[in-house]
């Protein structure tokens, strides 16, 4: 292809094809079903550690899991706004959330009773992790986040593939998804409004949690 063509100028970055190349590869089964058999592997692992950590406490410890495959348009968006280059070799190599998974807990300790079974998984590597619960995001937002390397062998290569673990109690994920409707990556006029009042309620889901956990611990583990 000549110099340039076929390239659009969007800000300072270069977008390949308006990503036409993130498109395609994504929507390779060679490619999607990597990331899938990693999500699988990860939910396969959560839902033992469930078992054990359920048996253990003599309740129920993980409420709900989810997954998905971070779509190409939303890449594409991720790419651009971080000034990177859009094409698939950077989309695969840094960004770490385009497989995620999400775990949603009853209580607020239980965030961190599947955290270190994660962490205490042999085959799993922790890459990174963001403590949201500890140190709450500005809007308010609660969740930790490990980024964890799942190992893929196929016939006789191994190679990581990173997937997005978020864990959230069952009352922050309430919280979030509410606010993912109504601020998150919003650019409406009264968002500023709106932010204050659901950073307001984020304390006050905070405070419930801290509350419910205290009559729980009075009752069980
Ligand atoms: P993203 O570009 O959003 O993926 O952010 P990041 O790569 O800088 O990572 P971060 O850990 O901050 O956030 C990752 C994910 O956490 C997001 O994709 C959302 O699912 C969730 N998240 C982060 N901040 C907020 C928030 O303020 N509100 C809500 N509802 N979700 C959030
Ligand atoms: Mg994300």
């Amino acid at each position: 292809m000549a110099k340039g063509k076929g390239k659009k100028i969007i800000g300072a970055v270069t977008e390949n094809e308006t990503g036409t190349d993130i498109r395609e590869k994504l929507d390779l089964p060679q490619v999607y079903l990597r990331y899938q058999y990693a999500i699988d592997l990860m939910m396969a692992k959560l839902r033992l550690m469930n078992a054990d950590l359920s048996g253990a406490c003599g309740r129920q410890v993980i409420r709900n899991m989810s997954s998905r495959i971070k779509t190409a348009d939303s890449m594409i968006k991720k790419l651009i706004k971080k000034g990177r280059n859009v094409d698939f070799e950077t989309a695969i190599t840094t960004l770490n959330d385009i497989a995620g998974v999400r775990v949603v807990c009853y209580f607020s300790d239980d965030i961190y009773r599947v955290a270190d079974a994660v962490r205490s998984q042999k085959d799993f590597r922790l890459i990174k992790e963001k403590d949201y619960v500890k140190n709450p995001k500005k809007t308010g937002y609660q969740s930790v986040h490990l980024i964890v390397g799942v190992p893929f062998t196929y016939i006789d290569s191994t190679q990581e593939i990173r997937v997005e673990l978020q864990i959230r109690s069952f009352a922050m994920d309430y919280w979030a998804e509410l606010d993912n409707q109504m601020c998150y990556k919003k650019n409406v006029s009264e968002i500023e409004n709106i932010g204050r009042e659901t950073k307001k309620y984020s304390d006050v889901i905070a405070e419930v949690d801290s509350k419910m956990l205290e009559l729980r611990k009075r009752i069980c583990p």
